[in-house]
């Protein structure tokens, strides 16, 4: 019978990776996280501290926790460090070939019954397994984002994985404080799969019907208890990240909706990507 977990590795450590790092430091969990240069494993850090400190000031947490939570975070740029790590959750580029090479390269490094948890969106986690002698003990453990905000943890399981490791890894995430959903392999998991068509359906009511953005969002949060609207669900995504999500669900399965609404792709070439960029279906202060 495979060991608890206590030690914790996050691999890339950008947007969802350096929340995934967070949210596993502040469950208790000792933290390995790797970057590819030491200024982005450090950026990461000061991101994490950045986030702690703001809910140490929000009472949500005690500045010791804070500093507990931070100590228990280590970054590195040598993957050699994950050693010792029950479970690998990798967050690095969405690109399969990296992914594939990363999941290889574990298989010298980890103990035989550790865990490698993928975080991708669109990619097939049975192609990213079959790159592990061990495609058993792969998994696809799908965050969303903000990490440390948002609770729901899609946890996938491939054709080729074991009860035992993918149970674990269910059990990981519940022991986070997120929220798990049991999933299968199929493209878009269950939420990408449901919200991408319907943010797409919002986007061409616009034009189709000649509705502003102002106006769709108020339809959808005072019409259909929308908690928020989705032309401003898009900006915060990031148009550019939803774009690409659309085009991934629509190679796959290849409904007119999946693909990106024409007026986001025209958004994405003038940089109006949402929040990040400062403007997209709104404007936004920096
Ligand atoms: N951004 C989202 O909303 C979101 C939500 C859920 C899942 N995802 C998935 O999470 C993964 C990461 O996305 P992101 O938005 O955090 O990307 P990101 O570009 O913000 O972060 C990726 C990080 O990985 C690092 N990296 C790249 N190659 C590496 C390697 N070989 N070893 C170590 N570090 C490496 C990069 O330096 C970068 O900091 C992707 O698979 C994406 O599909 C993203």
């Amino acid at each position: 019978m495979a060991g608890e977990i206590t030690r914790v590795g996050v691999v890339g450590l950008g947007t969802m990776g350096a929340g995934i790092a967070q949210v596993c430091a502040q469950a208790g969990f000792e933290t390995v996280g790797v970057e590819v240069t030491d200024e982005l494993g450090a950026k990461a850090r000061e991101r994490v501290g950045y986030y702690l400190g703001r809910s140490v000031e929000k009472e949500r947490m005690t500045g010791e926790e804070r500093d507990a939570a931070l100590a228990r975070l280590a970054t590195t740029t040598s993957r050699a460090d994950l050693a010792g790590c029950d479970l690998v959750i990798e967050a690095i580029v969405e690109d399969l070939g990296a992914k594939r090479e990363l999941v290889a390269e574990l298989d010298g490094i980890l103990a035989p019954d550790a865990i490698v948890a993928t975080n991708t969106s669109a990619l097939s986690v049975t192609e990213i397994a079959r790159a592990s002698a061990r495609a058993e003990r792969v998994v696809g453990m799908h965050f969303f984002n903000p990490a440390p905000v948002l609770p729901l943890v899609e946890v996938v399981r491939t054709e080729l994985a074991a009860e035992e490791p993918y149970e674990r890894a269910y059990g990981f995430a519940a022991a986070l404080g997120k929220e798990p959903v049991r999933c299968s392999d199929t493209p878009g998991f269950i939420v990408n799969r449901i919200l991408i068509p319907l943010l797409n359906d919002c986007v061409r009511v616009l034009d189709e019907a000649g509705v502003s953005p102002e106006d769709l969002d108020k339809a959808m949060r005072f019409g259909a208890g929308w908690p928020i609207g989705p032309c401003a669900l898009v900006d915060l995504i990031g148009v550019e990240i939803h774009v690409h999500a659309s085009e991934a669900l629509h190679a796959a399965l290849g409904e007119p909706r999946m693909a990106p609404p024409e007026r986001l792709v025209r958004m994405q070439a003038e940089g109006k990507l949402g929040r990040k960029t400062g403007e997209g279906f709104f404007t936004y202060e920096s």
